[in-house]
């Protein structure tokens, strides 16, 4: 392509992208779960690699790992396919080095997603699921406490929704946390992600930004990361930092193919990369907004009978994932599904709060049938509530005050 073709192309692009990604959207047009968060930077930086053919994994990724990680105050940054992978390959990783090993106990809220809890039966681990506590919905860390043994050996706190979960209690265990719907949030000044020994990250279309499908593990671990590196693609030397030692150790095998670990293909492409890099640049301003329509929102559904709305927490930054209801069905008869109904009628959509409580999913019942070791050591009485009366709706860097005031007032007229 000449330079002038190059102009008109991205011209081109640039028209027909033209609005996207949308900074602002009608509340009148109700609140879709997920507002378009990409636009023609990102398609021509995608677009980039697939002209020049340079797509599968490669500089993109490794510039986009680099920035993301910096952007948690992380030395190590792995990407992958999505927030799930990470969370099997942190694992995984964590096993692989014999940090743990099989058997040992994993401490996980009831409440999360279930990629969160599945990878760690995957893993050969035992879950230990945790009831949630009723401010934040996160893992509840006094019954995070009486749920340990001498088995246990770490914990993988959620940060649900864009709430920091509170991490005191773990400072002897490994913490993995699972920050898959929380970029940005802070916790006493200091970013989730770097709070733990590693943290894991989302970049499904629905989340604060976006690499169409991704998923990104950070630590300051160089150790992890290097064996994250081999899991990640099948387990070979390539990317490895100690890779001489390793090749210098099996002279008789072709490097290329020189495989240490047992591992997967969980690899992102470098469109993938290139979306992520275009998209940090976006992410403070859009989780600003997401926490400023948070701190709105819960004011004005306060004072709704029936109605508990869960505000950010003394000391943390809500990162806005998506905003949390929980109905009273003393107050509301049916309880929450006639008003999810008439809130999706309106264009409100909305969502059980993630998985609710998993162990009331099938695929939980699946494991235990199959014989996992899996333990639940007290009652889940908040994970029920949610469960049976909680429901989100979506959030968005395009939503204001105007939807916070749209979903209050049809909360009320549905009464
Ligand atoms: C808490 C949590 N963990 C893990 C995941 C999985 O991420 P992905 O959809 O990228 O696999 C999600 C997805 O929303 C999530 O909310």
């Amino acid at each position: 392509m000449t330079p002038t073709d190059r102009a008109t192309f991205n011209r081109i692009v640039r028209d027909e992208m033209a609005g996207l990604p949308m900074e602002n959207h009608d509340a009148a047009l109700g609140m879709p779960l997920t507002v378009v968060g990409f636009g023609a930077d990102e398609v021509l930086a995608a677009m980039e690699c697939l002209l020049t053919t340079r797509v599968t994994m490669g500089a993109e990724v490794r510039a986009f790992e680099a920035e993301w990680a910096a952007w948690c105050g992380r030395s190590q940054g792995v990407m992958v396919n999505s927030g799930s992978s990470a969370n099997l390959l942190a694992l995984d990783g964590l096993v692989e080095l014999g940090r743990m090993k099989r058997g040992d106990e994993v401490l996980v809220p009831a409440v999360g997603w279930s990629t969160t809890l599945f990878p760690i039966v995957q893993a050969g681990l035992v879950p230990v699921v945790v009831d949630v506590n009723t401010s934040s919905l996160c893992m509840d860390p006094a019954a995070a406490r009486a749920a340990r043994t001498s088995r246990t050996r770490a914990a993988m706190p959620v940060h649900l929704l864009g709430q920091a979960a509170d991490l005191s209690g773990y400072d002897d265990l490994i913490v993995l946390e699972d920050a898959c719907a929380a970029h940005g949030a802070t916790s006493a000044g200091r970013r989730i992600g770097s709070l733990g020994g590693a943290a894991t990250f989302s970049f499904f279309f629905s989340h604060h930004i976006t690499t169409v499908e991704g998923g990104i593990i950070v630590t300051d671990d160089a150790e992890l990361a290097d064996a994250m590196r081999s899991l990640r693609a099948h387990g070979w030397v390539r990317e490895r930092t100690d890779r001489a030692d390793w090749i210098a150790r099996y002279p008789e095998i072709d490097a290329r193919f020189l495989f240490v670990s047992a591992g997967y293909n969980l690899r992102p492409t470098d469109m993938a990369g290139a979306f992520g890099r275009i998209q940090l640049k976006r992410l403070d301003a859009w989780v600003q907004r997401r926490r400023e329509n948070h701190a709105a929102w819960c004011a004005m559904l306060a004072d709704i009978p029936g109605i508990t709305v869960f505000p950010e927490l003394p000391g943390t930054e809500h990162a806005g994932f998506a905003f949390a209801i929980l109905v009273d069905p003393a107050v509301w008869s049916g309880g929450r599904r006639p008003l999810m109904a008439k809130l999706e009628a309106v264009g409100i959509e909305t969502r059980p709060i993630s998985g609710s409580n998993l162990v009331r999913q099938p695929a939980f019942q699946r494991l235990v049938d199959q014989g996992a070791d899996i333990r639940i050591p007290g009652p889940l009485t908040v994970a029920d509530q949610v469960h049976e009366h909680g429901f989100f709706v979506g959030n968005s860097h395009a939503f204001g005050l105007q939807h916070g005031a749209r979903l209050a007032e049809r909360i009320r007229q549905a009464r």
